[in-house]
């Protein structure tokens, strides 16, 4: 089993994962608040829309029998890889899928599977994909600003920072970042691309963090300035609101009954999406919603997992 050296607390469950030959932490968020909301038999059909590491797969795979069948979807090739490496030796079945779960539905269906138990999705991205150079999220290190989680994907960060007009970048920047500074943000990148194409992470964050520093003006949070830009854009490259959508709109239809479907959230888009679908469904009496208000972790997790701080989980029912 892979467990971190140290084992696991009351508060968090701690696995050791392989990534590039060197053995990292993961800390699944909310692990076990998850396992005490939600019993799948023995025999039970989960899909893991978010796989990523395999951590809250595993926690549930680990209760599965021979009959249990754990459906893992992710658009990260190398989190295909590393889920396996940590879902090896559960005795269900894994199927494991390089997918989008927009498709849910349709890739559930292509296994021959019909309805499930328990859909759970993790959204965001793991500790080892925003250090990844391919992947191109960090602000911190200097990487090509990619932002594709999905190599598949046609359409770089670069790509919309160097090629989309000023006003259509502010409207990104303000929608999916929430920067009330998007304005400017978008005309000292317009500024400076007429000078040189911008290509790399740590391009932009320089330039964000010279738009935000205007003498006499504090910021008051400890973020770094160039978060809400780079959250924008990372939105916008993975179409990931849209995609939030489908799945949403899917899982209706492949719960069984008294199946249970969590979401845990990173930023409020993607809660407002979450807390309205379960609202939706419950008024066409679909769903009966079990958190009337999202759960969030504790002081101690946050204190453990820092990448739990802005966790929302929200679970529903089908009925
Ligand atoms: C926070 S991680 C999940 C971690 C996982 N729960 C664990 O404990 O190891 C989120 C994962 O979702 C994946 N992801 C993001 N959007 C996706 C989408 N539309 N379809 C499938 N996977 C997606 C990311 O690539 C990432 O691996």
């Amino acid at each position: 089993m892979p467990v971190w050296p140290g084992g696991d607390t009351i508060h968090a469950v701690r696995y050791a994962i392989e990534v590039n030959s060197s053995t990292i932490e993961h800390i699944p968020v909310l692990a076990k608040t998850l396992t005490e909301q939600i019993e799948l038999p023995t025999d039970g059909v989960m899909v893991d829309a978010t796989i990523g590491h395999g951590g809250h797969s595993h926690l549930f795979g680990r209760n599965l029998g021979p009959e249990g069948v754990i459906v893992g979807l992710d658009i990260d090739k190398n989190a295909i890889r590393r889920a396996q490496f940590l879902l090896e030796g559960l005795v269900c079945k894994v199927i494991l899928l390089h997918s989008n779960f927009s498709q849910i539905r349709g890739e559930v269906f292509k296994q021959g599977i019909e309805k499930v138990d328990f859909i759970l999705a993790d959204l965001g991205l793991c500790s080892a994909q925003l250090a990844d150079f391919e992947t191109g999220l960090s602000f911190q290190t200097d990487m090509p600003l990619d932002m594709r989680i999905d190599k598949r994907l046609e359409r770089t960060a670069a790509d919309i920072i160097n090629e989309v007009d000023e006003k259509t970048l502010a409207d990104l920047i303000y929608n999916f970042g929430q920067d009330r500074a998007s304005r400017r943000i978008a005309r000292f990148i317009v500024r400076h691309r007429a000078g040189e194409r911008i290509t790399t992470t740590g391009q932009l964050a320089a330039i964000v963090a010279r738009a935000l520093a205007r003498p006499g003006r504090k910021r008051k949070s400890r973020i770094h300035p160039a978060t809400r830009t780079f959250q924008a854009l990372r939105i916008a490259v993975n179409d990931e609101l849209e995609n939030l959508k489908e799945l949403l709109a899917e899982a209706p239809q492949l719960l069984k009954r008294n199946g249970s479907i969590a979401v845990i959230s990173y930023h409020s888009l993607e809660d407002r999406l979450v807390k309205n679908s379960f609202r939706q469904n419950e008024k066409d009496n679909n769903y009966k919603i079990i958190t009337k208000k999202p759960i969030v972790p504790g002081r101690e997790e946050i204190a453990e997992n820092r990448r739990a701080r802005s966790a929302k989980l929200r679970i529903a029912k089908k009925i």
